[in-house]
This record gives C-alpha cells, sequence and structure tokens, in this order.
C-alpha cells in the first residue's frame, strides 16, 4: 500500500514524535554514582549502605520518580589521599545526577568539597564529619545518617547519669574519631563529669595494646571509644582480653556494636552505646524492613543499612516533589526539605541544614543484638555551627 502524506498526517506524526521525545526525556534514567568502600576496615559497611539502597529502589519496582535507575560505582577504599580523584572520575566521566557516599568522615569532605564545586547533588549514607552539616553545608549537600557529634554527645550525657565521673577516650586519630570525642566531651562535661585523657592512633590501625596498658595503669571510670567496622571489632575483643571491661566499663557510639556482634561475640556482652538506630525497635515498620533485607540479602539489616536505605527514600521525596525531573534542582532540594522520611529508625526530617533530626536510642548488647533500653536525647539537632544556606 502506498502511503500518502498529507500534511494532517505529517502534523500527527510530529506531534506523536514530539510527545514520544518527551516520555523519553523524562525516562532518562537517573545515573546514580556509589563512592563507598568495598575494601579496608570500612568494606562491610559499605556494602550494607549500598543494598540498603537498592533495596529501596527495588521496592518502588526498580525506578525513582518514575525513572530507572542506573548505577556507576567507586571502591574508595576509604582513602582520603584518593578522594578527589574516585569522586571525579563519578563527576566528570561517569557524569552521574547524584552522588551517594560515603562511610569515611575524611574522604566525605573530598567529596563534598567536589560536590559544592560542580554543583552535583550528594547524598551522605553515613560519614558524620559535622562539617558537611556545618560550614560546608549547601543547598545540594543532604545527609541520611548523622553527625558525628549526635550519637557522641548523647553517650555523654548518659556516661554521667551512670554516675560516672572520670573517663578516659581513644580512637583514631581522624575527622570522625576526633569529633566524636568532642561531642562526647560536650556532653558529659556539661552534666558534670571529666575526661581525664584522651588517647589515640592513626586509621586505620589497629594495634591497641600500649593504648590499653596505659588504660590500665590509669584505672579511669569508664572508657569512651569511637571504632567502626574491622577496628570495632578487634578493639573490643582486645578491650575484654586486656581484662577491663568491669573495672572501667566500655561505652561509646553505636557503631562500636553495630554489623559486629557475630564477629565480637562474649567479648560485646552488656556493653552500653548510643545510637539512631537499635536492632529491636520492634516498630512495624522496622520490622518489615529487617524482614525484607533478611530475605533479599541473607544478613541482618544494621545501621549503616537504614541509612543507604534512607538516602534513597529522600532522593525519592525529591524527586517526586520534581515531577521525575532530576534537573529541576530546585524543586527536588525543597522536596527532600520538606519530607518526612519514613525510616525504620522512626520517621525524621531534615534540619535546615540537611542533616536528619532524629531520637538516639540507649542500647545494650545482648547476645547478637543491640537492644533498645530507651530514648537517651529525643530529636535530636546538629547544631550546625557555621552553617549558612
Ligand atoms: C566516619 O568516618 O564518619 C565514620 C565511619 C564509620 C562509622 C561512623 C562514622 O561507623
Amino acid at each position: 500500500m502506498h502511503i500518502r502524506f498529507t500534511p494532517v498526517r505529517l502534523a500527527i506524526a510530529a506531534a506523536v514524535l514530539a510527545i514520544g521525545s518527551q516520555a523519553q526525556a523524562q525516562n532518562a534514567p537517573i545515573k546514580v554514582g556509589l563512592m563507598l568502600p568495598a575494601t579496608g576496615t570500612f568494606a562491610n559497611l559499605g556494602t550494607m549502605i549500598e543494598n540498603g539502597f537498592k533495596m529501596y529502589v527495588a521496592e518502588q519496582g526498580g525506578k525513582l520518580g518514575g525513572n530507572e535507575v542506573q548505577y556507576f560505582k567507586v571502591d574508595d577504599e576509604s582513602d582520603p589521599a584518593k578522594a578527589a580523584d574516585n569522586v571525579n572520575k563519578l563527576i566528570k566521566r561517569d557524569q552521574v545526577d547524584v552522588l551517594v557516599g560515603t562511610v569515611h568522615s575524611g574522604v566525605a569532605l573530598a567529596m563534598a568539597k567536589a560536590a559544592k564545586e560542580s554543583n552535583t547533588l550528594l547524598i551522605v549514607p553515613n560519614a558524620g564529619a559535622d562539617v558537611v552539616t556545618g560550614p560546608m553545608c549547601g543547598k545540594n549537600i543532604f545527609r541520611s545518617s548523622f553527625s558525628n557529634w549526635q550519637p557522641a554527645y548523647a553517650m555523654g550525657k548518659v556516661a554521667a547519669e551512670r554516675g560516672h565521673k572520670k573517663v578516659m577516650t581513644i580512637t583514631w586519630n581522624y575527622a570522625a574519631g576526633n569529633e566524636s570525642v568532642k561531642g562526647f566531651v560536650e556532653g558529659f562535661e556539661a552534666a558534670g563529669g571529666k575526661v581525664s585523657q584522651q588517647l589515640n592512633l592513626p586509621f586505620p590501625q589497629v594495634e591497641f595494646q600500649a593504648l590499653l596498658t596505659q588504660i590500665a595503669s590509669q584505672k579511669p571510670d569508664a572508657v569512651y571509644a569511637f571504632f567502626a567496622g574491622g577496628g570495632a571489632v578487634k578493639f573490643v575483643k582486645d578491650y575484654a582480653a586486656a581484662g577491663l571491661m568491669k573495672s572501667a566499663p566500655l561505652y561509646g557510639p553505636g557503631f562500636l556494636t553495630d554489623g559486629t556482634l557475630e564477629a565480637q561475640g562474649e567479648a560485646a556482652q552488656g556493653m552500653y552505646t548510643t545510637l539512631h538506630y537499635a536492632d529491636n525497635l520492634n516498630t512495624p515498620r522496622d520490622n518489615a524492613f529487617r524482614l525484607a533485607f533478611a530475605k533479599a540479602y541473607k544478613v541482618n539489616a544494621d545501621v549503616y543499612a537504614v541509612q543507604g536505605y534512607d538516602a534513597a527514600q529522600m532522593l525519592a521525596a525529591g524527586l517526586k516533589a520534581a515531577g521525575g525531573d532530576i534537573k529541576n534542582r530546585d524543586k527536588l532540594v525543597a522536596g527532600m526539605e520538606a519530607a518526612e522520611i519514613d525510616s525504620p529508625r522512626g520517621k525524621f526530617k531534615l534540619s535546615a541544614a540537611h542533616n536528619p533530626v532524629q531520637d538516639i536510642y540507649l542500647r545494650q548488647v545482648k547476645g547478637n543484638v543491640n537492644e533498645v533500653k530507651g530514648v537517651a536525647v529525643k530529636a535530636l539537632a546538629d547544631p550546625a555551627k557555621g552553617c549558612k544556606m
């Protein structure tokens, strides 16, 4: 059959084509750049974040705001020296729409700097570096996790309430460890305690013996420690093996015992920590999340899985407000700012500096579970010192 292109037919064909390409533009995949550790002491944390993020996307039928999601990945090795190069692979080479990362505060600082310079959207799904939602805050910078100050400050208060007067601290000497100790000192000393000595070692070293000997000789009432991942496993075991658990109970932000209990075993039993998550919140929301996560990945969810999941939820809220258009930054940001995130940890909103305002739970280790004992501080907002939007 011979088809004649009358003007009317041509106009219809053009209109159909135009609609088609518009729909296609709207459905261009969202390019998500995952910059997380796949090796080193935080490798497992990176995996949990990635799995949490992907589980939320899978629950939405593989789409966010009606768009397919395409992943680009870089192993940041928790190495700040490689961070600028690594983040630029995602920004310049892969031209991602959004950066999701990372675990290590020093690496996150480089990511925030590169995100600011290129105006790339960044969602931090762990690293607590206070400055990210402090002096470096920005319209395009968000965090789904915590600031280092938040759980640390809460533990300072708890340690004082538990009657401790003289406490020593120990951590890795880098942004997260130092800020965590600073937050603890602030909370503890405001409540009448005194930090007698602050010990540290370079990240990610795990030769704790000399420092444990110092702790034993000083006889503090208690010790506050910031370690995470593989380093936390070894520290808690070494601390218990040194016979210190009874004479100087060990406290910390929940990273000390989150995702680590199976490996820590007997050593961690009874420890108190503070965090924005616990393993048995026993809410319908958290139970459903934990069941789905365990089914999908054959491991129990932890705080890192929650933070990855919520990073995806935050992005989805922004995309919804922007009608699925990742390029509509103003609407996207406004949507993320206004969202109430239905997190497994409990619902939260973001502060003006884009950091979660959240309850910090007091937890105690029992078996392989960080059991919730109560809320140490309700709706705690990071002070966000130096943030000007
Ligand atoms: C950090 O570097 O900010 C950091 C790393 C691991 C954690 C928590 C914070 O578990």
